[in-house]
Order: C-alpha cells, then sequence, then structure tokens
C-alpha cells in the first residue's frame, strides 16, 4: 500500500494578496508595481481587477470584471447611480464567480494571484458580493489582505486612526491575516506613523485634549489600536519608486504562513 501523499510533498497553492484601501491610496499603482517586481524576481504572477468602474489600468488583468459586466449599462438598464452600479456589477460578477474559481484552481504553477479592488473601498468590505468573493477565495487558496495606507494623508492625526480603525474593522470582519503597506514615502517618510504606533501616548498628545468626552474615547481607541498593532505585520513603500519593495516578498510569505496557521 502506497502511503498518503504528506502535505509537503502536493504542490504549493499560489498565495492569493487581495488590495484593499480608500479612494487614490494607490492599489492599481501597486498592484502593477508588484506584479512587476515579482515577476522580475523570477515568480509567476496572476491579476485580477475587480473594480467595474476603473476607466484607465496600466497593466491588463488576466481576469478583469469589465470583460463580464459593463457599468455604465448597469447604470442605465437598472437607473442606478454610479455607487448602486458598482455593487449590482459586483452581485453580477459573485454569481460567476465559480467560474472563476475553476480558471484560478487550474493555475498550478502561479506563485502569486494579486486583486484589484474597488476605489469606494466600502462597496467591497460592506457588500454580500464582497464577502462571498473573498471567502471563496480565501476557502480556496491561502489569502491575504494587503490594506493600503496612503502614508501623505496620515499626517493628520484623527485620519490616521479613523483608516487604522477601519483597517481593524477588515480584519475583524473577513478574519483573514492583514498586512499594513503605507504607500507612498518617496513623498514623505513614515516614521510618524512608526512613532505613533509604538508609542500611543505621542499620538494622543498630538490629538485634540480640549474636550474630555473625546480625550477619553481617544484613549480607548488607543488601547484597542495598541491590541491590533501588537501582531500586525507592515511595510512602508511606495509603488512609484519601489522603495521598500525588497521586504515584500518576506512579508508576504509570513502572511501566509499565518494563515496557515488558523486555517
Ligand atoms: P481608486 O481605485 O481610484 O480609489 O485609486 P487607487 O487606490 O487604485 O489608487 P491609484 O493607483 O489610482 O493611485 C492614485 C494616485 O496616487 C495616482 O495619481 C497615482 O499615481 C498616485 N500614487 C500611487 N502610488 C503612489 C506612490 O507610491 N507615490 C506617489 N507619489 N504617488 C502614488
Amino acid at each position: 500500500v502506497q502511503p498518503e501523499p504528506s502535505s509537503s510533498s502536493l504542490p504549493r497553492k499560489p498565495l492569493v494578496l487581495i488590495f484593499i484601501g480608500m479612494a487614490g491610496s494607490g492599489k492599481s499603482t501597486l498592484v502593477d508595481a508588484i506584479r512587476l517586481s515579482l515577476k522580475a524576481n523570477g515568480k509567476r504572477v496572476y491579476t485580477i481587477n475587480l473594480d467595474p468602474a476603473v476607466t484607465y489600468l496600466s497593466y491588463r488583468p488576466n481576469i478583469d470584471i469589465r470583460d463580464t459586466v459593463n457599468y455604465k449599462t448597469v447604470m442605465s438598464q437598472y437607473t442606478l447611480g454610479p455607487n448602486g452600479a458598482i455593487l449590482t456589477s459586483l452581485n453580477f460578477f459573485a454569481t460567476k464567480f465559480d467560474q472563476v474559481l475553476q480558471i484560478l484552481e487550474k493555475k498550478t504553477n502561479m506563485d502569486y494571484i494579486l486583486i484589484d479592488t474597488p476605489g469606494q473601498i466600502e462597496m467591497f468590505t460592506w457588500s454580500a458580493s464582497g464577502q462571498i468573493l473573498t471567502d471563496a477565495l480565501a476557502s480556496s487558496f491561502p489569502t491575504v489582505i494587503n490594506y493600503i495606507i496612503d502614508t501623505p494623508r496620515s499626517q493628520n492625526p484623527a485620519t490616521f486612526m479613523s483608516n487604522m480603525l477601519y483597517a481593524c474593522s477588515v480584519m475583524y470582519k473577513s478574519k483573514l491575516p492583514l498586512q499594513l503597506l503605507f504607500n507612498k514615502v518617496d513623498i514623505i517618510p513614515s516614521q510618524f506613523i512608526h512613532d505613533w504606533m509604538n508609542d500611543s501616548d505621542k499620538l494622543q498628545s498630538v490629538l485634540d485634549q480640549d474636550d474630555s468626552y473625546m480625550s477619553t474615547l481617544t484613549h480607548s481607541m488607543s488601547l484597542v489600536l495598541e491590541e491590533f498593532y501588537s501582531t500586525l505585520k507592515h511595510a512602508s513603500v511606495s509603488a512609484l519608486s519601489r522603495e521598500g519593495f525588497e521586504q515584500l516578498e518576506t512579508l508576504f510569505e509570513e502572511g501566509r504562513k499565518e494563515y496557515d496557521e488558523v486555517f
């Protein structure tokens, strides 16, 4: 009787990296830059675009939601506004996602599958279809969320804290490993963010302390974030200058390990 193949002898599945972030944080630019960087390192990379409303992408995705649903037609056919049309397009795509999974299952020679998501973050993170797509991917492949932070826009401490709370809620809701990418560090170094993450008193001291309710709330939120930061993996990068890219593969593989430990 032949022994069962050990898990280590099974072909390694590609790692799915879902790129999520506030509008304009640099998701599409990063997906393209990371795609090129991984390819230059000899890795095989597959790309999927899930933004039905994007008009320009600097790369040609292997699978593109725009080839399946026409967002403008959805808008006029169902008399919807832009956000309703994005949601409805994602719903249509979710009904066909089993076909996408079948294609992906055959891509056994791929190392990474990069997923670009809609500009409006909540279209993906708070929609039923976004959840269905994420769950479907995560049940078939090791999946890690890359939450993109716009570093220059984070200089306002309240904006920074709101964004971090959002990142925390994405992790809480998806239950997937989440990593932060502080993007656009060619404009401003991310040292101030590391300072705030390492010492919540520093962040609190720059937030408005006049109002006692806000002060108490800020303190409570800092405690939540301290716990969130304690295990959080992150990297500071620039999609334009490719600064920080040398640490990305290690970061992604740590995410894969974290996924393997949980699932
Ligand atoms: P939406 O999907 O429309 O929300 O945008 P996105 O998150 O995909 O961002 P996108 O890649 O379109 O980038 C938004 C803007 O930021 C563009 O003008 C990019 O050129 C710029 N950008 C992205 N990454 C960087 C970076 O690392 N440095 C600088 N300086 N600009 C960047």
